[in-house]
């Protein structure tokens, strides 16, 4: 191929750019054919990069054209996604050809040079047909799908984030600083990454599942106000909302307090949601979470819409209504829900709550219907009049509503409520879509009773500062203590967690003691940090931000894949590169690893192939 001349390479403009007060400008276009058109003695391309379209012409001398014969066969040839640099000059389309939906749909560029740049195999999908091929091949032709216009977007409002994370945490003097992807493990409640050591053999490195205790031991080591955005791994099972490697804005301020750590996150968030139409509130709702498991069940509630969860143990107590009866017998508790303003439920939309709430691990749902002066249907038999009169009282029930019923133990209604909640709010039409409902969540209990292990967990993570006093308290109670800790919220999704940390080694040994974790494993596991709040350790907090997370929710994708340039499926796979994959017995002798394939792995290795 001859050598391309600097002059080809040199574009006047990118596709995105020419608009009618260029017209008559000599300009030089490259990119990616996108479509073309033959009209005989006249090709149509339409000129595609990463900033827009442009339409170039290019003519039979006969027609007017003035690259000559050459250039018009040359142009003829020209297939979808062949790399271009045409040279032309700008013209208006003709008031009868504007096409309004592109930006530089009033002018097209006639051409009088064209160089094909690269010629490109008949592709397994085009950008623009990417709906109907399956992800699996979008990921494994990512170059592909990248050029698509909703990629592109999505890639330049990150770098856009960023960019203004960036710059605000700058004004606010704190410094970036990278820390290590070779280290030990931190628990953040998800399975590590390992990476065997060729040097240490027998030892592993972890991939951090986020910088936790470097950016406390940056705080001990003087630094004071510290952010990084970093990659995070987690070994966990996958949903649209998760990857097993994703990005935080982590950061970590010295001397702080809830109210900075928040103000400052609020700040950030200002700045970005600047970027787009969907401004960050003024004054961000800050509510405690044991309001917001009352009122929505969930620590992460979608407060677009006003349908909340009631309890009405203390109404329906003395029921005959066995489930009712049993629930509160066993330390359960009976809550409803009763949406009303969105149109009434049909009993097969009745019916379709319920086969929900049993996805959701319910047994059943007990509903009934609200008829003018009285209950109905469902278990309304069950209820006295003086109950049916409370009940619509606190539901603020109108005539032809339903009001639907979860009775079990707390953990069991709170999270069937709340997807049916947010079910009913979708379906219903409850809510503005559009609409960015953002809020801090306050006031975690410190750790929450594990059934299986039958021990205490973190809510958030061992470092979480209590929220008392005296530390002697610590042990009295566990289950009523108040962690230190804040999560913003927007629409349901948790948008990022943080807290304020123990500073005083005291403190430490004592959580890690109620979460069973003993002085030795604290030594082997966390001596490090243990060490360096020994030596002077200022009082800290910090938080994360989820990027992915808030890049998807302020465009408004439904997946993380849709944000992330080179994202894994749901099965932790990359089908670009063909990650995971097996290894050289080489590389495995060097590590002095071998595989031993149990018979079960084995054959489903096979199964896969
Ligand atoms: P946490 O574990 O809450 O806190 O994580 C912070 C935020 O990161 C996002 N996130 C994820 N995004 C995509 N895929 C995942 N698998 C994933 N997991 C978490 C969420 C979440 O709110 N060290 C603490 C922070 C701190 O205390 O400062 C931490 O990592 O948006």
């Amino acid at each position: 191929m001859a050598q391309i001349s600097d002059e080809i390479l040199n574009r006047t403009h990118t596709c995105g750019q020419l608009r009618q007060s260029d017209l008559d400008m000599d300009v030089r276009l490259c990119g990616w054919v996108r479509s073309y058109r033959d009209h005989g003695g006249v090709v149509f391309v339409d000129l595609r990069d990463r900033d827009g379209i442009t339409q170039v012409v290019f003519d039979l001398p006969q027609k007017g054209g003035v690259g000559g014969e050459a250039m018009y066969k040359l142009a003829r040839s020209l297939r979808n996604e062949w790399v271009i640099s045409a040279a032309g000059t700008v013209r208006h389309r003709g008031e009868d050809r504007i096409n309004p939906k592109i930006a530089t749909g009033q002018i097209e560029v006639v051409a009088h040079d064209l160089t094909v740049l690269n010629k490109s195999d008949t592709v397994p999908f085009e950008p623009d047909e990417y709906s109907q091929v399956s992800e699996d091949t979008r990921l494994r032709y990512r170059y592909i799908d990248l050029r698509r216009p909703e990629m592109t977007r999505a890639i330049r409002l990150r770098h856009q984030i960023t960019r203004t994370m960036r710059r605000v945490l700058d004004e606010e003097n704190f410094i970036e600083i990278e820390t290590p992807f070779l280290t030990k493990s931190t628990p953040e409640g998800a399975r590590d990454f390992l990476v065997p050591s060729r040097m240490q053999q027998t030892s592993f490195y972890a991939l951090p599942q986020s910088p936790q205790l470097f950016k406390q031991i940056l705080m001990v080591g003087g630094l004071d106000k510290y952010y990084q955005i970093v990659r995070c791994f987690r070994d966990e099972d996958l949903r649209a909302d998760r990857q097993p490697e994703f990005t935080q804005l982590d950061m970590e301020m010295s001397f702080a307090t809830e109210a900075d750590v928040m103000n400052i996150t609020n700040k950030v968030m200002s700045a970005v949601c600047e970027l787009t139409d969907k401004p960050f509130p003024r004054q961000v709702p800050v509510m405690t979470y044991q309001e917001v498991i009352d009122k929505y069940g969930t620590d992460r509630p979608d407060i677009r819409f006003e349908l909340f969860l009631h309890d009405v143990g203390d109404i329906v107590a003395g029921s005959e209504f066995k489930v009712f009866a049993d629930a509160l017998g066993g330390g359960g508790i009976i809550k409803a829900l009763c949406p009303t303003g969105g149109g009434k439920l049909t009993r097969k939309e009745i019916d379709g709550c319920i086969d929900y709430a049993r996805q959701h691990g319910a047994a059943g749902l007990a509903w009934c219907k609200v008829e003018k002066t009285r209950l109905a249907g469902g278990v309304a038999k069950f209820l006295t009049d003086q109950m049916q009169a409370e009940l619509r009282r606190r539901l603020g029930a109108d005539d032809g509503d339903i009001i639907l019923f979860s009775a079990d133990k707390p953990a069991a209604v709170d999270r069937v409520l709340a997807a049916l909640r947010v079910k009913l709010g979708r379906d219903m039409n409850l809510f503005d879509k559009d609409a960015f409902a953002w809020c801090w969540v306050t006031e975690f209990p410190l750790v929450a009773w594990n059934a299986d292990s039958q021990g205490w967990d973190s809510l958030h993570h061992p470092f979480t500062m209590p929220a008392v006093d005296d530390i002697e308290q610590l042990h009295k109670a566990p289950g009523d203590m108040k962690a230190r800790a804040y999560d913003l919220v927007c629409n349901g999704q948790e948008m990022g967690g943080g807290s304020i940390r123990i500073h005083l080694p005291e403190v430490q040994r004592q959580v890690f003691g109620l979460l069973g974790i003993g002085p030795a494993e604290a030594q082997e596991k966390f001596g490090f940090l243990l060490d360096a709040l020994r030596f002077g350790a200022p009082p800290h907090g910090g938080i994360a931000l989820g990027l992915d997370r808030i890049v998807m929710e302020l465009i408004g994708a439904s997946s993380l894949r849709d944000v992330i340039a080179f994202p894994k499926t749901q099965r932790g796979t990359c089908p670009l590169t063909g990650a995971p994959a097996e290894v050289d017995g080489d590389q495995l002798a060097e590590l002095d690893l071998r595989i031993i394939a149990s018979p079960e792995t084995s054959s489903q290795a096979n199964q896969r192939t």
